[in-house]
């Protein structure tokens, strides 16, 4: 992580804006500079309808539980993808590589085949798996919970593998490779 924080905050700020957290600056200016200084991986969500693959990249994705082993994910409702997920009885969380930051790219963008260039394959329940993933999870769907301007799916965990491949990390709204992370203390 080269970018400091603090290079991060400049970065977001409107020309003229206040700073974030100097008076004036709005709580939704400050929520959002507490996000991007949270990091998060990246994930692709995808599903499958009648065949057809569709997918977004999502980092608004959680664990909830292991026993038994649960999951959510918030998808935006003016995604093109989120009717595809309302429709869908199963998805697939595709968790990006440390090498995986073009994908990333191409699953950020909104419509279009975005499963053209790339290798793929059905899993147990036909949830689109991408080839070159760290980790993936199959998920399915037991409830769809409308948020605001999203929904939030939460699913049961019928699937999983993992490589072991370090993770593609998201922070300050920049992409960053999780092979060249440095340990910063033992874990609790
Ligand atoms: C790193 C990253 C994380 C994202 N996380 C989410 C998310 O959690 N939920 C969401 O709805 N959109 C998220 N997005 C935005 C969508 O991927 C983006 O709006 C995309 O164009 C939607 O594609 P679609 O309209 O084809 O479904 C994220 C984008 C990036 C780059």
């Amino acid at each position: 992580m080269s970018r400091s924080s603090s290079d991060a905050a400049r970065s977001a700020t409107a020309p003229g804006a206040p700073a974030p957290g100097a008076p004036g600056a709005s709580l939704a200016d400050a929520v959002r500079q507490v996000h991007r200084g949270y990091p998060t991986g990246v994930t692709i969500v995808t599903v499958a309808v009648d065949g057809v693959p569709y997918g977004l990249a999502v980092n608004a994705f959680s664990s909830i539980s292991l026993e038994p082993p649960t999951v959510m994910a918030c998808v935006a409702e003016s995604s093109q993808t989120h009717p595809h997920l309302l429709r869908g009885d199963h998805f697939a969380v595709n968790v990006l590589a440390h090498d995986q930051a073009a994908v990333a790219a191409a699953f950020a963008r909104s419509g279009g085949d975005k499963f053209a260039a790339l290798r793929w394959r059905p899993g147990r329940r036909g949830s689109p798996l991408l080839d070159g993933a760290a980790a993936h999870l199959e998920v399915e769907v037991e409830s769809r919970t409308p948020a605001h301007t999203h929904t939030i799916f939460v699913g049961r965990v019928v699937d999983a593998d993992s490589t072991g491949a370090a993770p593609l990390v998201y922070l300050g709204g920049r992409l960053y490779d999780g092979d060249r992370l440095q340990p910063a203390g033992e874990a609790a």
